[in-house]
C-alpha cells in the first residue's frame, strides 16, 4: 500500500495527533505522517512529533508570508493530505487553492451545529440532548465542508463543559482515523 504523505496541523495538546501517529504505525493504515505544523511554540503536541522523529515546523502566524512558508514545507515533504487536529487558526482561501489537495478538519460538535469556538458552552446553553464530533472536508467557509464521519453521545444532566470535552475527545480519537480510512482505503 502506498501511504498518503500527510501533515498534521496542531495548536495545543495534540491528543488527536498522538492517536494518528499510533494508528499510522499499522501498515494497513492509509497515511504516513511526514510533517507536523504548529502555530504555537508551546504546543504539547510538538513533543509527540519529537518523540516519534517526525519533522515539525513551528510557524509564527504574525509573519505576513507565513502561509507561503508552510506551503514551501508541504512541497518539500511531498504532502498530499493535511489533517487539522486542533489547529486554532483559520486557513485562507488562498492557502486552500495553492495547496490544491485534500484538507480535513476535526470539530468538537455535530456540524452544522455549533461552528466556531466555545462549542461545549453553547451546547449546554442551548440544552442540547446530544453532542459529539465531526470530521469534515475543509472548504473556504468555516466548519462547512462535507462531513466524512460524525460520532455522537447523549448528554447527561450532570455534564459540565469539561465532561463534555472529555467525552467528545474520546470519540474524536476514533473518528479521525475512521474518516481517513473511509476516504483513502479504496484509492
Ligand atoms: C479537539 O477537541 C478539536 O476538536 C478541537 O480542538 C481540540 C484539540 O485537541 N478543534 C477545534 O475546536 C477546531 N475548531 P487535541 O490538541 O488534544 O487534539
Amino acid at each position: 500500500m502506498v501511504k498518503k504523505r500527510t501533515c498534521i496541523f496542531i495548536s495545543g495538546y495534540g491528543s488527536n495527533l498522538r492517536y494518528l501517529i499510533n494508528n499510522s504505525r499499522n501498515q494497513n493504515f492509509p497515511i504516513k505522517i511526514c510533517l507536523v505544523v504548529s502555530n504555537n511554540k508551546k504546543a504539547k503536541g510538538i513533543l509527540y512529533a519529537k518523540k516519534n522523529s517526525i519533522p515539525y515546523l513551528i510557524i509564527n502566524t504574525n509573519k505576513r508570508n507565513f502561509e507561503n512558508i508552510i506551503l514551501k514545507e508541504l512541497k518539500k515533504y511531498k504532502i498530499s493530505l493535511i489533517c487539522l487536529a486542533g489547529y486554532m487558526k483559520i486557513i485562507s482561501k488562498k492557502f486552500i487553492n495553492a495547496f490544491g489537495k485534500t484538507i480535513i478538519n476535526i470539530h468538537p460538535s455535530l456540524l452544522p451545529k455549533f461552528k466556531g469556538l466555545n462549542t461545549f458552552k453553547r451546547v449546554l446553553i442551548d440544552k442540547e440532548k446530544k453532542t459529539g464530533c465531526t470530521v469534515h472536508f475543509v472548504n473556504e467557509k468555516l466548519d462547512s465542508g462535507t462531513n466524512i464521519v460524525q460520532k455522537s453521545f447523549f448528554i447527561d444532566k450532570k455534564d459540565n463543559e469539561t465532561m463534555l470535552k472529555n467525552k467528545t475527545q474520546k470519540l474524536e480519537h476514533r473518528a479521525f482515523s475512521e474518516a481517513i480510512i473511509k476516504i483513502f482505503r479504496y484509492n
